[in-house]
């Protein structure tokens, strides 16, 4: 139960994060931000189901996929000219090269449009079925962070 309860938990940090997309629609900092963070959510669910600290169902594997497709099909909507500044992590490398980082977003569309294919209408079947659909998104993280976000 403990796990169930732990797994469930992440899936509504994922649904919180969704919520404030929606609320701060008029601020592309913030809308921008508040989908990485679903998709570190689903990456948290999604990466411990992959090893283990997490029981795999097929539901769970379902949601982390489809907050990875529905945060790779709009991030790229939030980088408007002038929102460099500020609270963001935003590297100014975006703006500068944005062909570079385009790239880097088909990357990410490209692996999480795979993974909804082998999802299915129940989810992957087995955690090895998951991994093999998971494992490719999680693979676009890094360097479209070392290219285009600085830490703060
Ligand atoms: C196409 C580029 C790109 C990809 C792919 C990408 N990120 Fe990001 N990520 C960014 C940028 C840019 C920021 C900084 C946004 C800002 O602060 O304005 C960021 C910020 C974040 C944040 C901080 C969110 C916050 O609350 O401010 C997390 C967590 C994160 N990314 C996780 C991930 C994970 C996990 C993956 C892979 C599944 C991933 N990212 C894939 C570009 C990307």
């Amino acid at each position: 139960m403990r796990t169930i309860s732990k797994c469930l938990s992440v899936v509504s940090i994922a649904i919180v994060a969704g919520l404030g997309v929606a609320q701060a629609a008029d601020d592309p900092i913030k809308t921008r931000q508040a989908v990485m963070s679903s998709v570190g959510a689903a990456a948290g669910l999604g990466g411990g189901m992959m090893k283990g600290e997490l029981d795999y169902t097929p539901a769970a594997g379902k949601a982390a996929i489809a907050t990875m497709r529905a945060a790779a099909m709009t991030f790229g909507s939030y980088f408007p000219d002038g929102s460099t500044s500020g609270n963001t992590e935003a590297a100014p490398a975006i703006w500068s090269d944005r062909a570079g980082f385009d790239a880097e977003l088909a990357k990410f569309a490209m692996a999480t449009e795979k993974a909804v294919a082998a999802s299915g209408k129940a989810g992957p079947a087995d955690i090895d079925a998951f991994k093999a659909a998971f494992g490719p998104v999680l693979g676009t993280c890094k360097a479209c962070h070392e290219g285009y976000r600085v830490k703060k």
